[in-house]
């Protein structure tokens, strides 16, 4: 029999947690759209208690979806479950996620506690959110890290308490997939009431394992895994829900998803573009290179029978391989066929002011490929929200001289300029920035990449700054690598006065 697995997306809570991926709330109910095109069976669309923004986000996405169940986390604690029921309260498919620390860490030195005295906690808790909703995932944090046979009696105690689903995560990353795989396995050996619950994955990336690890639990019988799109989440992120897909999915082991995988690759590049996190270039399935043969041998090979070395059809994860070669004399159809293929619709105005931003683009440069379309439209929609915006930048600069810059920008609508000296042209920008700025602004993290390859690539630039004991993020990108650096600092600015 061929069971299904249920795909849990977290990409908008645990995925969205890490530094620097916030979306705001447009952004959110985009890929909240986007998840449910995908096919994606639960969207964890936020943490309500932890700030008006994630409560309101939940509200949101309720409205806005109406396929996916719509879940919202909380701590075992009556409030938070008080406050995730009311988030909840226009989602078609309400789920409460509720939860506590399982493993002698979080018992002892997180919680204070005992070991029965976490258990009483999460079986108050499950029967408090079952007064709101039907649908209740318990976590067992840490569980990658807590003794199997105490795990067992406390998934025991909740699902007798009414959990639907509970789930196991290894949240420090930690387990190595044969023991995952065993523990998911001692839990359908011995919790006599498994069978009234599915029980979920929730594996972190901290040793390279997550996806590893959900596979073994998948294998092992647990049939819902949660995941995000590329792998986003805190420190090394969560498991990426195009590799497990495409793992269940090239491999006959009874189970199958409801993804719609031809959808893969364009939903990937949103959460992308939205939280200005480009994949690495080998990613499995999502990365520039995941399709690319660059060896002789390898190009003869597949040219002989692409099954010779792909294991994946490029078309089944959305990968378009006649896409239609974009240059300076492509029309506005073409341009618009490829940004749908992309993820945006543009019509009427805005794609007459995309396509003569694109045509200045591919005079610069031979041929516009899918990324620098992606860094096009991302300009313009970061540009329109913008508190500050650059001018004009002049720079002087070489060999055995004083780098120096001139920089405008319009501030509240008037123009401003100055002009200083660095160490180089970004340092000299930078520095002419500082002076239009009544502000303290410390610059901590500059980085810089190209997205294809020559030397006309556009160059991006990630920037974290910290303004009032406050960090920001901020990205720009040009082909122009010191106004995209400028862009990006400015832009980071923008936040801090928001
Ligand atoms: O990693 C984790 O343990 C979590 C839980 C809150 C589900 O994200
Ligand atoms: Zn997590």
């Amino acid at each position: 029999m061929n069971d299904k697995v249920f795909v849990f997306d977290t990409t908008l809570r645990d995925g969205e947690q890490a530094p620097g991926n916030q979306l705001n709330m447009v952004e959110k109910i985009e890929v909240a759209k986007a998840l449910e095109l995908l096919g994606v069976d639960i969207i964890e669309a936020g943490f309500p208690i932890s700030s008006p923004g994630d409560f309101d986000s939940v509200v949101q996405i309720s409205k806005a979806v109406t396929n996916p169940i719509i879940c919202g986390l909380t701590r075992a604690v009556q409030k938070d479950i008080e406050v995730a029921a009311d988030a909840l309260k226009y989602a078609k498919r309400p789920r409460i996620h509720t939860g506590i620390g399982v493993s002698p860490y979080h018992i002892v030195s997180k919680l204070n506690s005992t070991p029965e005295e976490i258990i009483r906690r999460g079986v108050d808790a499950v029967k408090y959110a079952k007064k709101f909703v039907e649908d209740i995932e318990f976590y067992c944090e840490d569980a990658g890290r807590s003794e199997n046979e105490y795990l067992a009696r406390m998934v025991e105690a909740v699902i007798a308490a009414g959990a639907t689903v509970v789930n196991i995560p290894d949240t420090t990353g930690y387990c190595l997939p044969h023991e995952y795989g065993a523990k998911i396995k001692y839990l359908i050996d011995n919790v006599p009431n498994i069978h009234k619950a599915i029980l979920s994955t929730h594996c972190h990336n901290d040793l390279g394992m997550a996806t590893a690890n959900t596979m073994s639990g998948v294998y092992n019988g647990a049939r819902q895994v949660e995941v995000t799109l590329n792998g986003v989440g805190e420190r090394a992120g969560n498991t990426a829900l195009e590799e497990v897909v495409m793992a269940i999915k090239s491999h006959k082991l009874g189970v199958y998803t409801d993804i719609v995988t031809p959808r893969i690759l364009q939903t990937s590049r949103l959460v992308q573009r939205l939280m200005k996190s480009p994949v690495q270039a080998n990613k499995a399935i999502v990365g520039k290179n995941a399709f690319a043969h660059s060896s002789g041998i390898h190009q003869d090979g597949v040219l002989k029978n692409r099954e010779n070395y792909e294991i994946i059809d490029p078309k089944d994860v959305g990968v378009d391989e006649s896409s239609i070669i974009l240059t300076a004399r492509s029309g506005r159809a073409a341009l618009r066929h490829r940004l749908e293929l992309l993820g945006f619709k543009i019509d009427g105005a805005d794609l007459d002011k995309t396509y003569q931003d694109f045509l200045h683009l591919a005079d610069v440069k031979k041929e516009v490929k899918d990324n620098d379309l992606l860094v096009l439209v991302g300009k313009e929609q970061r540009d329109a929200n913008r508190a500050i915006k650059l001018d004009s930048l002049q720079v002087v600069c070489g060999k055995s001289m004083i780098p120096s810059a001139t920089v405008s920008l319009i501030i509240q609508g008037e123009t401003k300029t100055e002009t200083a000296m660095g160490d180089g042209p970004v340092d000299a920008s930078y520095n002419a920035v500082k002076k239009l700025i009544d502000k303290e602004i410390k610059l901590l993290e500059f980085l810089i990449q190209g997205f294809n390859n020559g030397s006309d690539d556009f160059g991006q630039v990630n920037v974290q700054i910290e303004c009032n004991k406050t960090i920001y993020y901020g990205f720009g990108a040009d082909t122009d690598i010191v106004t995209a650096s400028v862009e990006a600092f400015v832009d980071a600015i923008s936040k801090s006065m928001e």
